[in-house]
């Protein structure tokens, strides 16, 4: 594994590994490819499809399913220019822009430094600011009445609709809203795989809370995501919580603290926690000419509350899991190399694996994945010797193979292999659901 200090070569290796490995396994493909790839997109394949959900569902279950004083919300992607004009998004969500005179590449100014990391030639042109939102049209006509925005964070759909998830629910403050789905931004350089995308999915908390209350919740919300990350497997010496200096806070935010995870390129972000304050609540009562604001029926008190906002990327997140997973070590006097994932994570909880192709090991083995398939997501493999195929489930992460062999026809047993320890045990079939019930903590 790739640690604080590995030398550099080292940490372009676990790059490259992973990278290769969800490319050749089909976790994350290049969209497009066969057209030779599109501008830094990417598709989610069989395994990365069911990954990318696994981190989304594990969020959902800690920040939605499983307190009572935060709700669920799914806003629309396309949105009207009056949430981005409110949000101060059409004036400052901006990065500076530069060319370079000689080879024409564009770069981020503040990325940088003087020299084109391209041609390393000094000829750049004065930075200009470029809004990172996507325009487009909504209707067939391209005119300002028409103008609408691809959201560049899902955030504002939870203040916009505040009032309305306030009136139907009943909630008070402190309670939250929860959202996960889609954000695009035009970003200049998207880098490091699907760190950073012009498209990518976010999980996004704002938490409405009495003003005075807000450094108290900002700092329960810092403790709350760090233990998340850890739970479900991010060693502790690769995370860390980096609080912003005053200069670089958003135009809306009075603290930030990032959770941060050590990338083969060194330190960088996950998640942004944020006191949001009264901003966005204020602007958009300010634009809409309604008013965002809680109303305490006990004690007649009026008051706007303030936001503290958990703020991760889902793509990004799985990218890091990915990371932290991988790993290479000796079996059997052969090298493997394996996802530590943890269970809730991996693509496939278990795998079903007939000993042979055999005619008699082929129905049992479909009765016990019919028995595994309502408790968890699994594979059925039938190719192959057994051996490569605990190999294949080692690299894609999945914790447990399940094999039938021809024994099992006899004592209606299989034997259970674990990802990690490589042990195996021998398990009645009639006990396999209790028993998978139990290691997946269900
Ligand atoms: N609502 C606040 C907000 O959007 P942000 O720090 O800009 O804050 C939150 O974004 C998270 O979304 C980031 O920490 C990151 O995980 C993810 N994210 C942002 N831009 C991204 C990009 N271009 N590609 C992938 N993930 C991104």
């Amino acid at each position: 594994m790739t640690g604080q200090g590995a030398p550099p070569q080292e940490a372009g290796d676990l790059m490259e590994k992973v990278v290769n490995l969800c490319k050749r396994r089909g976790f994350i493909f290049p969209s497009a490819e066969i057209y030779g790839g599109f501008r830094s997109t990417y598709d989610y394949g069989p395994l990365g499809v069911n990954m990318l959900r696994n981190v989304k569902d594990a969020w959902w279950r800690s920040m939605v399913q499983r307190r009572d004083d935060v709700v669920g919300l799914d806003a629309a992607i396309l949105s009207s220019p009056r949430i981005w004009e409110a949000s101060g998004h059409l004036a400052n969500f901006t990065d500076p822009l530069v060319d370079c005179r000689n080879c024409h590449e564009r770069w981020r100014a503040d990325k940088i430094g003087d020299s084109c990391p391209n041609c390393g030639s000094t000829d750049l042109t004065e930075p200009r600011a470029f809004n990172l939102m996507f325009k487009t049209f909504a209707g067939p006509v391209e005119s300002d009445a028409t103008v609408a925005y691809l959201r560049p964070e899902t955030a504002q759909g939870m203040f916009v609709n505040f009032l309305n998830v306030l009136q139907t629910t009943r909630k008070r403050p402190p309670f939250g809203i929860a959202q996960v789905g889609k954000s695009f931004r035009n970003e200049i350089t998207p880098q490091n795989f699907v760190f950073r995308t012009r498209e990518f999915e976010q999980m996004e908390l704002e938490y409405f809370v009495p003003p005075a209350e807000a450094d108290t919740w900002f700092g329960y919300w810092l403790e709350t995501r760090m233990a998340w990350y850890l739970d479900l497997g991010i060693p502790t010496d690769k995370l860390r919580l980096r609080h912003h200096d005053p200069d670089e806070l958003s135009h809306y935010s009075t603290a930030t603290a990032d959770v941060e995870f050590l990338f083969p390129w060194g330190w960088d972000e996950l998640e942004g926690i944020a006191n949001r304050t009264d901003f966005d609540l204020l602007a958009h009562a300010a634009l809409s000419g309604e008013k965002l604001e809680f109303f305490d029926q006990g004690s007649g008190e009026r008051y706007v509350p303030y936001v503290i906002e958990p703020a991760a990327g889902a793509t990004r997140t799985m990218m890091a899991f990915l990371l932290a997973a991988y790993d290479e070590d000796e079996v059997g006097g052969e090298r493997r190399s394996v996802l530590r994932l943890d269970p809730r994570l991996a693509p496939y909880q278990a795998a079903v694996l007939p000993l042979s192709k055999n005619d008699t090991l082929v129905p049992l083995s479909r009765e016990v994945l019919g028995m595994l398939q309502p408790l968890c997501t699994c594979d059925f493999d039938v190719t192959q010797s057994i051996g490569r195929r605990y190999r294949r489930q080692d690299e894609i992460g999945t914790p447990w193979c399940v094999t039938v062999d021809f024994e099992s026809l006899e004592d209606r047993a299989v034997t259970v292999r674990d990802r990690d320890s490589t042990t195996q045990v021998r398990i009645p079939i009639g006990g396999l659901a209790a028993e998978m019930k139990a290691r997946l903590g269900a």
